[in-house]
């Protein structure tokens, strides 16, 4: 019989047909399915932090709008997702524990400091471009619920590296010391946003399955590239230099070539050794206790309204 449900299952994936949660499906998919979404939510959440710093002190009403806008809608996208977690059986109630504990991950791009409001702009250039990368092949992923989450993101995506790089472009064409604070943002965000796409593939644990099982579409290293083939044009048009000196078209491969990042860096950061990673997870503990309260109102507000349905 599991057999069966096996061969079934095989058959949807090679068809590139959705998994749904009523589906049959292995036990490591629905695994490595919860690890993936949970630890994508929880980047969603922390992630508001190194920009929500910057909504009471942005230069002008315009921005501060536009900034708490974005901020609001990753907090909406860290609820999709956990959402989109909860069809596989597992509560976010649990998963926020993981992660409070430090048994689940976030985007080490998050742990770095966001000292001017240039780097409200490259993180909307640069991060939020990053994960357009990686999130509009998600949309394809072979599990249902993930991808339907996806496509509502990635329209929200695009909004926040809009506004990013328009944030840019109006501060290059300001004063000196504007144009000289976006490059200096610009060198230290290029390559922690190249480490967002994850180890080099001959290091990606999880890529093999992943890919087979069609969760990922494309490898670590493939979308890195992308995303440099689609930035150098930006920063040119911008005024900007990038800062890899081994940055350069190649015209047989029709891509360009750069510098390898410091991956051991993307280790320390990923086992906790960041610049931020306390200052993150205290806030991030904090916030949940704080809204402890919320939590026990809003359920005990929906047991009155379902006492009151069945009444
Ligand atoms: N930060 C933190 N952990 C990372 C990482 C990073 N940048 N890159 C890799 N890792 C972890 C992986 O989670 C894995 O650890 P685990 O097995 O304990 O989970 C380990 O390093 C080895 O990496 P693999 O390549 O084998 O792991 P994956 O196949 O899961 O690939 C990934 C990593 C590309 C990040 C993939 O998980 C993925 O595509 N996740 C969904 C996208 C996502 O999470 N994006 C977060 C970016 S922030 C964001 O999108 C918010 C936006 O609004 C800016």
């Amino acid at each position: 019989a599991v057999q069966e449900l096996e061969s079934q299952f095989d058959a949807t994936i090679a068809r590139d047909q959705r998994i749904e949660p009523r589906d049959w499906m292995p036990e490591g998919y629905r695994k490595t399915l919860v690890r993936q979404i949970a630890q994508h939510a929880h980047s969603e959440i922390i992630g508001m932090q190194p920009e929500g710093e910057w909504i009471t002190r942005a230069p002008s009403l315009r921005r501060k709008s536009i900034l708490f806008a974005k901020v609001q809608d990753e907090a909406g996208h860290g609820l999709y997702l956990y959402s989109a977690a909860e069809t596989l059986g597992i509560d976010r109630a649990e998963l926020t524990q993981r992660l409070l504990e430090g048994r689940q991950k976030y985007s080490s791009i998050f742990n770095y400091p966001t000292p001017s409001f240039a780097d409200v702009g490259v993180i909307g250039w640069f991060v939020d471009g990053a994960a357009i990368c990686n999130q509009v092949p998600l949309c394809r992923s072979s599990y249902g619920p993930y991808a339907r989450a996806m496509v509502r993101i990635c329209k929200e995506e695009s909004f926040h590296q809009r506004q990013g790089y328009e944030l840019l472009l109006t501060m290059m064409r300001g004063t000196r010391e504007q144009r000289e604070m976006v490059q200096d943002a610009v060198d230290r965000w290029w390559w922690a946003s190249l480490m967002m796409f994850g180890p080099p593939d001959d290091d990606s644990p999880n890529s093999a399955q992943s890919m087979a099982w069609k969760i990922k579409r494309h490898s670590n290293d493939e979308l890195r590239q992308r995303f440099v083939d689609m930035t150098v044009p930006q920063a040119a048009k911008l005024g900007v230099t990038l800062p890899d000196p081994e940055l350069r078209w190649n015209e047989e491969r029709g891509h360009h070539d750069y510098g390898t990042p410091d991956y051991s860096e993307l280790k320390r950061v990923i086992s906790g050794d960041g610049p931020c990673n306390a200052e993150r997870m205290e806030r991030r503990r904090a916030a949940h206790e704080e809204g402890a309260w919320v939590r026990e109102a809003a359920s005990a507000h929906a047991a009155k309204q379902a006492a009151r349905a069945r009444a």
